[in-house]
C-alpha cells in the first residue's frame, strides 16, 4: 500500500512537495490555462491544516533541457499559486544549493534548469530532501517518471502520495469502475493504444474505436483504406483483435483529399472509401451508434480524438461525442477523460466542470489505465 497522507505526522514540520507544474504557457511564459495548479490546492490546504511548518514546493515546467530558460521560471506558477492559495508564496531563485526564506510556501526554481533531475542524480536528490523534514508527492502527471524530485528524493526521507493522485486512482482504476462501462478510445498511434485495449477488454462492456487508428481495424478487414493512416506493424493484431464483438467500430467515415480539404469533405460507408482520399473522422451514423451504447452506461472512460480536431470540420465527432458525454454527468454517470489530447480537447470546449473526473496526466494516466505500475509511486512504497 502506498501511504497517504493519512499516514503521516505534518504537524510542525516542513513539507517537501513535489507538484506539476507543468502548464501551458504562452510564448511569453504567461499562464494559459491553471488547471494543475488549483488541482494541487486541496493537499496544500489540508497540509497546513494538520498543522504543518512551512511547504517547499518543487516543479518542473517544459523540457528545457539542463539549460536555464528565461519562459520556463517558476514565477508565474509562483505567483498564481499565492492568488489562489491565499498565503505569501516566496519564489527563490534555483532550486539547489540555496537558503530557505522563512515565508509558508516557497517555490523552487524548474527543476530541469539542471541535467540531474532527470538523470535522477542520487547528490541532487539528496540535497533536496535535505528541504523537507517529510515528503508528499502530488505530481500525478509525471509519476511515471523516475526523477531526483520524485522517486530520488523518495530514498532519504518518509514520504506519501498527497489528495490529487489519490484522486486520480480512485477513477483511473480500471478494478474498481462502477458496471456497466463503456470505453471510448481514439487518437492516431494504433500502437499506444493497443495495450489499454488489452488491459480494459475483460473490465468494460464495449470499446468505441475512433481516430485514424481504426484504419488498420478496417484494412485488417480487407477494406480499401485509400491514403488513411495505417499502421503496418499491428496489422496482424489488430486482424486477431477484430474479431472481439466487444470492439465497435464506426460504420460510416467522413472523407477528403487531406485535412486541408475541409470544404469537400463528404460521408461515406467504410466500405467507399476511394483509394485517393483518406478518412478524417467518423460520420454521423456512427455518432448516433456511439450515443445509444454510451446512453446505457454507468461509467464512461474516453481517451483520444476521435477525428483530426485540429481542422474543421474534422473535429465535429469528437465535439458532439463530448459534449453528449457531458450531459450524462447530470444523471448520475461516471464520466472520466484521460490522456493529453482529450484533456486539451475538453478544456478547449469549456466542458472540462461537466465531467466526474478530468485527469491532470497525459502519458501518467495513459500507463495507469494500461495496469502499469508508475515509478514515482513505486518509490514511496517501499
Ligand atoms: C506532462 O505534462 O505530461 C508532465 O508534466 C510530464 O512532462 P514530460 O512529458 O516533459 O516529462
Amino acid at each position: 500500500m502506498v501511504p497517504t497522507l493519512e499516514n503521516l505526522d505534518f504537524n510542525g514540520k516542513r513539507v517537501l512537495v513535489r507538484v506539476d507544474y507543468n502548464v501551458p504557457l504562452n510564448d511569453d511564459g504567461s499562464i494559459v490555462d491553471d488547471t494543475r495548479i488549483s488541482a494541487s490546492l486541496p493537499t496544500l490546504k489540508a497540509l497546513f491544516e494538520k498543522g504543518a511548518k512551512q511547504l517547499v514546493l518543487m516543479t518542473h515546467i517544459g523540457r528545457p533541457d539542463g539549460k536555464v530558460v528565461r519562459t520556463l521560471k517558476t514565477d508565474q506558477v509562483a505567483l498564481r499559486l499565492m492568488k489562489l492559495l491565499g498565503k505569501t508564496v516566496q519564489k527563490v531563485d534555483d532550486c539547489i544549493d540555496i537558503a530557505l526564506p522563512d515565508t509558508p510556501v516557497v517555490m523552487l526554481e524548474n527543476l530541469r534548469f539542471h541535467n540531474e533531475e532527470e538523470a535522477n542524480d542520487e547528490t541532487f536528490a539528496k540535497k533536496l530532501a535535505e528541504y523537507g523534514d517529510v515528503f508528499v508527492n502530488d505530481a500525478f502527471g509525471t509519476a511515471h517518471r523516475a526523477h531526483a524530485s520524485t522517486a530520488g528524493v523518495a530514498k532519504h526521507l518518509e514520504g506519501c502520495i498527497g489528495l490529487l493522485i489519490e484522486k486520480e486512482f480512485k477513477y483511473l482504476d480500471v478494478e474498481h469502475f462502477e458496471a456497466p462501462t463503456i470505453a471510448i478510445l481514439g487518437g492516431a498511434k494504433l500502437e499506444t493504444k493497443l495495450p489499454i485495449i488489452q488491459r480494459i477488454l475483460p473490465k468494460v462492456e464495449k470499446v468505441l474505436l475512433g481516430g485514424a487508428m481504426i484504419f488498420t481495424f478496417y484494412k485488417a478487414q480487407g477494406l480499401e483504406i485509400g491514403n488513411s493512416l495505417l499502421d503496418e506493424n499491428n496489422l496482424t493484431m489488430a486482424q486477431m483483435m477484430g474479431n472481439n464483438d466487444q470492439l465497435f467500430l464506426p460504420s460510416d467515415i467522413v472523407i477528403a483529399k487531406d485535412g486541408d480539404d475541409g470544404e469537400n469533405a463528404k460521408v461515406v460507408p467504410k466500405e467507399g472509401i476511394p483509394a485517393s482520399m483518406m478518412g478524417l473522422d467518423i460520420g454521423p451514423a456512427s455518432i448516433e451508434a456511439f450515443k445509444g451504447i454510451l446512453s446505457k452506461a454507468k461509467t464512461i472512460i474516453w481517451n483520444g480524438p476521435l477525428g483530426l480536431v485540429e481542422k474543421k470540420p474534422f473535429d465535429k465527432a469528437t465535439r458532439e461525442i463530448a459534449e453528449y458525454i457531458a450531459t450524462l454527468t447530470d444523471e448520475g454517470v461516471n464520466t472520466i477523460v484521460g490522456g493529453g489530447d482529450s484533456i486539451k480537447i475538453v478544456d478547449k470546449l469549456g466542458l472540462a466542470k461537466q465531467f466526474t473526473h478530468v485527469s491532470t496526466g497525459g502519458g501518467a494516466s495513459m500507463k495507469l489505465l494500461e495496469g502499469k505500475k508508475l515509478p514515482a509511486i513505486e518509490a514511496l512504497e517501499r
